[in-house]
């Protein structure tokens, strides 16, 4: 997502209670902890965060000029569990325990097509590496996206860390949906994959 350098997102707009610039381990207090990865402006992960009040979510954005719109939403509907990471995945392992994570979702991560820029992909197995670590034994990855290579690329990726997989090359839309998907599900099908209960 290309997004335009944003001069309200400044250091002092992130200094906010449930909010990482920085390595720090979450504390999470609740059964149950669902993280999204490149969250963009935050659309999916806050109304689901709304939605379920019992649980605690994890966004995470890199990009601190898209990460402001999260945190915007954050301030603007009150919401008490959902904390926002201001980081690239790569440093999950610096901010979550092992085993603490339920649920990933992936939703609509950049493609990166080129072969050269395929280990970038946040289902690429150096990520998956990262994801077992935090992810509970029986956690769960949700993974959509408009992009027919990567659904088959990721789907080749998933396979060899998870007992059990679904695939679909048309899902329907779910109750909530992100900005991408609103913008892309005009444009052709929609491909998802549900991977389950890690591979030790
Ligand atoms: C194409 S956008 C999708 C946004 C949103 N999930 C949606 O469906 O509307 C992908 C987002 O992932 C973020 N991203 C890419 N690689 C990341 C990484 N390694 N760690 C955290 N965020 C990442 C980008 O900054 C971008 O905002």
């Amino acid at each position: 997502m290309r997004q335009k350098f944003n001069k309200l997102a400044t250091k002092s707009f992130f200094d906010e209670k449930n909010t990482y610039l920085k390595p720090e381990i979450l504390s999470i207090n609740k059964e149950k902890c669902i993280l999204e990865i490149g969250s963009g402006k935050g659309k999916f992960i806050t109304e689901f965060a709304l939605k379920y009040p019992n649980v605690t979510f994890v966004a995470v954005e890199m990009n601190r000029h898209v990460a402001y719109h999260i945190l915007k939403k954050v301030k603007e509907k009150n919401i008490s569990n959902l904390h926002l990471i201001v980081d690239s995945a790569k440093n999950l392992i610096y901010y979550l325990n092992e085993k603490t994570v339920s649920s990933i979702y992936l939703n609509f991560s950049d493609p990166w097509p080129k072969k050269k820029h395929h280990k970038r992909r946040l289902t690429h197995p150096n990520y998956l590496k990262i994801y077992k670590t935090i992810l509970k034994r029986n956690g769960k990855i949700f993974f959509r996206t408009d992009q027919k290579e990567f659904y088959f690329d990721s789907s080749l990726y998933l396979q060899s860390y998870f007992e059990k997989i679904s695939y679909n090359q048309n899902s329907l839309s779910l109750p909530i949906i992100s900005e991408y998907e609103l913008k892309k599900r005009k444009l052709g099908p929609i491909y998802s994959i549900e991977a389950e209960g890690i591979n030790e």
